[in-house]
């Protein structure tokens, strides 16, 4: 991946150093990119519209209405935005960002923006030395934004030292590697998610077993993208071929449903969020038979029990975890998830239905809705790496709430 057909917004401030935006325009319309500037009033005493909007192909704003008399959206830029750029960014502007001082359309369009931010600093030595700048940037930081510092050299003031703005192949190549590495937020940071994956296989004999068709491939796709996301990620997987990209995943493998109960029991009280996608065999043979059984009677009947609803018993001991559950249906299936939601104590269930096609156990894609006790929303076929978005996505607003 890289630039090209990603919505770059680039908010310019008044400092020398914005001539230099000129280069990062340019370098990113030559990948392919679309680029939108904007500006703070005065930037203008720095750098032209006409040059700017020249470069980037689209017109520049640098106040809520155009001189035509149209109002030029602040919200509407933001939401387009996959990133935001704010370069140079002065000691002033800064101050406004991470203070909420929408005096001006950077500022009311950086806090309408939900996409991340870059900030490249810009100004003289001792005012980026100054302790309210180190602040400001720490906050910055802390709001989750990326800091492109500052490089050492010569000043326009003449002095020399840190506060010169970041090169534009500095700063292309940071937002260059962001869509690259695909690390697109960390909102997950500082939350425990705890998956089960897989199948269980309850035993019959030393060789035999009950099992089910599950891959675990879904389990381990929302493993890996919780982790991408920054979340500490506790996987239990019951018998799977899949294996995982991600080091920083702690797999814990279980064969019975008993197993993963235990295994889930001993972290349960330490996890944010429980994602239950495992195909837990609901019943166990009552007695596992120490000899493999030999095959002499024409009939042979094997009893089984119920298995521990694991789910379930996540359900009755929830304090603080926010619960997924799936439901694989064949019939009634809303009605059926909808009862699981409630009777399992669950905050949110995730349908597939077998009658479509391309869905559930063994496939690559699937086709899910999404239900809490107030809403319901359908997705499209897709990859269940793209369906882990999906339901992570729809986690995380949940959590807001
Ligand atoms: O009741 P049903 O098996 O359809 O519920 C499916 C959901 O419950 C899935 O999220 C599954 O992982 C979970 N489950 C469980 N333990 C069981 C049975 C199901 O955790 N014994």
């Amino acid at each position: 991946m890289s630039v090209s057909g990603k919505k770059i917004l680039i908010a310019v401030s008044g400092g020398i150093a914005a001539y230099k935006i000129h280069f990062l325009i340019r370098d990113f319309v030559k990948k392919g990119a679309e680029v939108q500037v904007i500006m703070t009033p005065d930037a203008e005493n720095f750098v032209t519209k006409l040059s700017l909007s020249t470069l980037s192909r689209k017109p520049v704003y640098s106040d809520f209405y155009s001189d035509n008399g149209t109002w030029n959206s602040h919200v509407e830029m933001a939401l387009w935005a996959d990133v935001m750029i704010v370069a140079p960014c002065t000691a002033n502007t800064l101050s406004k960002m991470v203070h909420g001082m929408c005096d001006n359309l950077v500022i009311a369009t950086y806090m309408s923006a939900k996409c991340p931010v870059f900030i490249a600093p810009a100004m003289d030595l001792d005012m980026y030395a100054h302790p309210s700048t180190k602040n400001n940037l720490e906050l910055a930081e802390s709001f989750g934004h990326s800091i492109i510092p500052a490089e050492s050299g010569e000043l326009a003031s003449g002095l020399i030292g840190q506060g010169r703005m970041a090169e534009p192949a500095t700063i292309f190549n940071a937002v260059e590697h962001y869509f690259n590495s695909d690390i697109q937020s960390r909102s997950l940071e500082g939350k425990t998610v705890l998956i089960t994956a897989g199948p269980t296989y309850e035993a019959i004999d030393p060789v035999r077993f009950i099992g089910n068709h599950s891959s675990g491939k879904m389990g381990f796709s929302l493993a890996e993208e919780a982790s991408k996301r920054g979340a500490k990620v506790i996987l239990i997987s019951g018998p799977s071929v899949q294996t995982l990209n991600n080091p920083d995943v702690e797999l814990h493998k279980v064969t019975s449903a008993k197993e993963m109960l235990a295994k889930v029991f001993e972290f349960y009280d330490t996890i944010d969020i429980g994602i239950a996608s495992a195909a837990v065999a609901d019943y166990a043979p009552k007695e596992v038979a120490q000899e493999k059984i030999k095959k002499n009677d024409e009939n042979l009947t094997i009893e089984l029990v119920k298995n521990p609803d694991i789910l379930k018993t996540m359900g009755e001991r929830k304090t603080h975890q926010f619960l997924v559950g799936f439901a694989l249906e064949t019939q009634n299936e809303e009605e059926n998830a909808k009862g699981k939601l409630e009777k399992k104590n669950l905050d949110m269930i995730v349908l597939n239905s077998l009658r479509d096609e391309g869905a559930g156990f063994k496939n690559d894609t699937n086709k899910i809705k999404i239900f809490t006790k107030t809403e319901k929303k359908e997705f499209n076929l897709k990859s269940k790496d793209d369906v882990a978005k999906d339901i992570l996505n729809f986690v995380e607003t949940q959590l807001l709430k």
